[in-house]
């Protein structure tokens, strides 16, 4: 019987790149996956770290977990991912029923170590960083079937220690993969059917630092927008402070770069920025802002904002909902501020009062909704390009895409357009969505298929 192996994903779109690398690593193993934790021989769970809420869900999934291991003497329970990384052996003490602690650094050695486990020797905590592993090529990149929309991971890590910040040291210091091994994995994908690619990286604007010959964020965008057969690529995340007008520049001039960009602003303050360490101000940020509306018209602006920052007073806060009404994103993330074991801003003075946060986040959302649906309202009468993905899982009535800037559109229409580019025609909208409707007659523009 092949062995079959579970995994749950919390977190990032890193993570979620993470999770189909470790599970084409244990394909490889002659593992099949499962969605049924119970049936599994395997489970490994990628955790996320970056507010404290995250962390408690992988405890409280680690709890339930705990019956299949009594009752599958088998069953290797293994943790990965940004909590494993931070937390370590600590795991195995407080969940005695894991088996294996893999850090951040270590994808590569789950198939050894699983075998080892499974040889009975033990239990183990594998935290060490690695930097050569992001370096070396993948030996299972692009395998397996991709779905229509690909991550490639391009870097790993994060220099920039923002003050609320766990990545840098859940992930180490940044390395960016060499560009032949991000083009041939891109390749890979799309000629598996891959028809949007995002490039993924904690800050892609400074990719290529180390990379012989020089190779700039810019370069490999125009590298992978080559490939034939790509209809759209996107990357995530831009980090304000290195936009380069090279990049705006890019964006513009490559036609598969699509129009949305998602640029994390997290506060409107320049006193709350600086304490972040974030290294630009509220007026250095709108200039970028009126550069990329300048020259992509219509852009999809997307942005996270952190509410509650140590020291974040009335004013800041204002100053926020200020930038907000300025920008007027399409979409927005927005947090409470959660200490995070060794990062500067845990040990910072002046935390804001949990109802506070509250109040402003409520304040800040409240508002972000009505600019996302009168956003979205400009679409309607509009004909957009969408990419169909799925049928609704809500509205199985209802097949659902997104547009050029990542915007979801709901329309009725046959299973076969799923895979394809359809022109539609918006006829309303909400603060999440819009909906669509096919134009009279053949909506579609072109056809999926694999490029040979
Ligand atoms: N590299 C990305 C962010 C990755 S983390 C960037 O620089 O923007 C995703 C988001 O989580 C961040 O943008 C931030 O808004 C939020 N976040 C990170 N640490 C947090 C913390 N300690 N408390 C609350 N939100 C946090
Ligand atoms: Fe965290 Fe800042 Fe790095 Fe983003 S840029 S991952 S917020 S340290
Ligand atoms: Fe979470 Fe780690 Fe991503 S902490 S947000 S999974 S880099």
């Amino acid at each position: 019987m092949t062995r079959k192996m579970y995994i749950a994903t919390f977190g990032c779109q890193m993570n979620e790149y993470d999770s189909g690398r470790a599970a084409r690593l244990m394909v490889a193993e002659g593992y099949e996956t499962t969605d049924d934790p119970a049936r599994a021989d395997l489970i490994f769970i990628n955790t996320c770290g970056i507010r404290e809420k995250a962390e408690l869900k992988v405890y409280s999934l680690l709890g339930r977990l705990k019956p299949l291991k009594e009752k599958n003497k088998g069953l290797v329970l293994a943790v990965g991912g940004c909590v494993a990384q931070q937390e370590g052996p600590a795991i195995l003490d407080r969940a005695p029923y894991v088996d294996l602690v893999l850090g951040t650094h270590g994808l590569d050695q789950l198939p050894p170590l699983v075998r080892e486990i499974r040889e009975d020797r033990g239990r183990m905590c594998r935290i060490d960083f690695d930097y050569n592993a992001v370096r070396r090529p993948d030996s299972t990149a692009g395998q397996g079937i991709p779905g229509l929309k690909a991550y490639v991971t391009i870097m790993q890590g994060c220099d920039n220690f923002c003050a609320y910040c766990v990545v840098p040291y859940v992930r180490g210091r940044e390395v960016s993969r060499q560009p032949d091994d991000v083009l041939a994995e891109a390749e890979a994908l799309v000629k598996a059917g891959a028809r949007e690619i995002m490039l993924l990286g904690q800050n892609v604007n400074s990719y290529g630092r180390g990379i012989e010959p020089k190779t700039t964020f810019p370069d490999l965008v125009r590298r992978v927008a080559a490939i034939p057969g790509l209809w759209r690529l996107r990357f995530t995340t831009s980090h304000p402070k290195d936009l380069s007008p090279e990049l705006i520049r890019t964006m513009a001039e490559e036609p598969v770069a699509a129009e949305h960009l998602h640029l994390p602003v997290q506060a409107g303050s320049n006193a709350v920025l600086k304490a972040m360490g974030r290294g630009y101000t509220r007026e250095a940020y709108l200039e970028k802002v009126a550069a990329l509306r300048e020259a992509l018209p219509g852009l999809g602006l997307t942005t996270d904002v952190i509410v509650g920052f140590p020291g974040e007073t009335e004013e800041d806060f204002a100053q926020t909902m200020d930038l907000i009404e300025r920008v007027r994103y399409d979409g927005m993330y927005s947090f409470k501020y959660s200490d995070r074991p060794g990062t500067r801003a845990t040990a910072m003075p002046d935390k804001v009062d949990p109802e506070t946060a509250g109040r402003r986040l409520n304040d800040l959302q409240t508002r972000q909704k009505v600019i996302s649906l009168e956003e979205n309202r400009r679409l309607v009468g509009r004909r957009v390009e969408v990419l169909v993905e799925s049928r609704g899982i809500r509205r199985p009535d209802q097949l659902t895409g997104r547009t050029r800037t990542h915007k979801i559109v709901n329309f009725v229409g046959p299973d076969h357009l799923v895979g394809r580019l359809v022109s539609l025609d918006i006829v309303s909208a909400g603060a999440n969505s819009l909906l669509g409707v096919l134009p009279d007659q053949n909506g579609f523009l072109r056809e999926s298929f694999a490029v040979e």
